[in-house]
């Protein structure tokens, strides 16, 4: 599975791209105006951080406003690929933009029949909010296995991005049910590091260390 890191900060995005464990970057509305900087300034920044498919989300909700601002963020950088929201003028944008040989990711996706149609449409990346769905009481992660079986019985293309991560739990179960991506925001990312065993052990081999004779 891959792993992209869902955040528009750049020093978390430098934090674990100097880990080696990045493969790309998901950015959303929300995330880049938390960096209080213009969108194209963190795209090309990240772009120059992370060597892989760096997404970068329209605003407009119209066919032509969604192409043309797509063309626009995929002449950023040749890693660009351009964030639709999953409504019916989005899947018409992105079969143009699949046709003009650019990236998809479609997006705010809530039901497997949605994932389909956006296969069918030609997305890339198909982006399951897993965690939203857990936040009303439903089950993310059922979603992210129907995606999955439902894309590998058509041989459909598209790969399944398991997005709005929130533990660990998130990450092993999109592992084992065989999404192609998880987005991870920072902080779960180091927590998926993190396990008391290996804190204490680490603490236990630098006190005995002291002991060695020199
Ligand atoms: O980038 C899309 C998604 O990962 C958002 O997550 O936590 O805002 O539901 P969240």
């Amino acid at each position: 599975m891959k792993i992209f890191i869902d955040s528009a900060d750049l020093d978390e995005i430098r934090d674990v791209a100097a880990m080696g464990v990045v493969d790309g970057v998901t950015t959303n509305p929300s995330l880049v105006a938390k960096t209080g900087k213009p969108l194209k300034e963190v795209i090309v920044s990240i772009c120059e951080i992370v060597e892989g498919p760096i997404s970068a989300e329209v605003i407009a909700t119209d066919y032509d406003g969604i192409v043309k601002e797509g063309r626009a963020l995929a002449k950023l950088h040749e890693n660009i690929v351009v964030k639709v929201p999953l409504i019916p003028e989005g899947l018409k944008a992105v079969r143009t933009l699949a046709s003009d040989g650019i990236q998809t990711n479609v997006t705010l996706c809530f039901n497997a029949t949605q994932a389909l149609l956006a296969a069918k449409a030609g997305a890339t990346y198909i982006s399951p909010f897993v965690g939203r769905i857990d936040d009303i009481g439903g089950d993310g992660m059922d979603l992210i296995e129907q995606i999955v079986d439902i894309y590998e019985n058509y041989d459909l293309e598209t790969e399944v991005l398991t997005a709005s991560i929130r533990h660990p739990l998130h990450v092993v179960q999109a592992a084992m049910l065989g999404a192609h991506v998880a987005t991870i925001p920072h902080k779960v990312i180091h927590q998926v590091l993190k396990h008391p065993l290996t804190d204490s052990g680490l603490e236990r081999f630098l006190a005995d260390a002291k002991k060695i004779p020199s």
